[in-house]
């Protein structure tokens, strides 16, 4: 079994079985007595998220491959909303950086929110790979400029723009062609001259987040995991910026792949570039949704 219960200590409250998103614990009466058993149809398609175990008041359930050290005590976090909200709004994308490196012990304070990030399948399934050497960092991002100058030159070749349109669909090739490809024909040009690097933005570190080509939701949790990372680093003092130029050219650059020693069986979904920013913003932003609204009646009628 993969669920496990220590029916000499367990109380036959029930809670397990109804926090579990599957109800793999079942409570069944005998002889007036509440008994909590682990459904023989159903046990297979426990997550191990581990809800069980964290919620049953006796500690009495086992799930196979959860180790109890895994498991630490309920502390509250001591964090009020408004503090959060400040936070959320004093963080700007930084897209220039010092020339400081990021100490590993700050590095790992990152990568630790990053470890703290859930997945949807509740796996440990995401990866994360930090480049932090200046060397390495110049020779990964060559590759990545060369990937997106030989695809400049490919979308001016019909047969090559009708094959990339292809692999890539409709939707992504109308955001490589009509927002990505005009910013990187200078980009291109910039670095070419040494004038500046828009893609890595000098940074000093590179985070990268990959997960299994076939895990359920691998870009999705790579970007919580960035974005758990992207949160631990404000608070220490480091700027961040999201990129979506880097985890294309990670997954289709061999070199790049090599570098990385990247499983074939993986891509990287999200990455952030790291680094003390060089200049300090006077202003917060004011962010805002395209809408907000409650559905209040059947006619579609709504209250803002
Ligand atoms: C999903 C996502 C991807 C992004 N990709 C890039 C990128 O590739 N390069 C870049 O310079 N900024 C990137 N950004 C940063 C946005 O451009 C930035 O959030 C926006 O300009 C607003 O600035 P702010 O974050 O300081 O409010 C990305 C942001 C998000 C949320």
């Amino acid at each position: 079994m993969i669920v496990n219960i220590d029916q000499n200590q367990c109380a036959g409250c029930g809670i397990c079985g109804d926090i579990c998103p599957r109800h793999i614990l079942e409570t069944i009466i005998q002889n007036d007595e509440k008994n909590i058993i682990v459904s023989p149809e159903r046990s297979h398609l426990c997550l191990k998220c581990g809800h069980c175990v964290a919620v049953c008041p006796s500690s009495c359930i086992m799930v196979d491959g959860l180790k109890s050290e895994e498991f630490f005590p309920f502390r509250e976090s001591g964090i009020h909303s408004d503090q959060l909200v400040s936070l959320f709004s004093q963080r700007r994308s930084i897209r220039r950086y010092k020339n400081k490196r990021i100490s590993r012990n700050i590095i790992h304070q990152i990568v630790e929110a990053a470890q703290r990030s859930p997945t949807g399948t509740a796996s440990k399934s995401t990866g994360v790979i930090v480049v932090d050497n200046p060397q390495i960092l110049a020779i990964f991002s060559d590759h990545v400029y060369k990937l997106y100058e030989d695809l400049e030159k490919n979308l001016k070749n019909p047969i090559a723009r009708f094959i990339i349109k292809r692999k890539i669909g409709p939707k992504m090739f109308r955001t490589l062609q009509d927002f990505v490809m005009l910013g990187m024909q200078w980009y291109i040009h910039w670095y070419k001259q040494g004038k500046s690097n828009e893609i890595l933005r000098d940074c000093p570190a590179l985070m990268l987040f990959h997960s299994p080509i076939f895990e359920p939701m691998s870009a999705g949790n790579c970007l919580v995991s960035a974005f758990h990372s992207i949160m631990m680093a404000q608070v220490l003092g480091i700027g961040t910026c999201f990129n979506d130029l880097i985890p294309p050219a990670c997954n289709m650059v061999p070199e790049i792949r090599n570098l990385l020693d990247l499983p074939e069986d993986r891509e990287v979904y999200a990455s952030i570039t790291m680094g003390y920013s060089k200049y300090r913003f006077k202003q917060m932003p004011q962010r805002k949704l395209a809408e907000f609204r409650y559905i209040d009646s059947f006619g579609g009628g709504s209250n803002r």
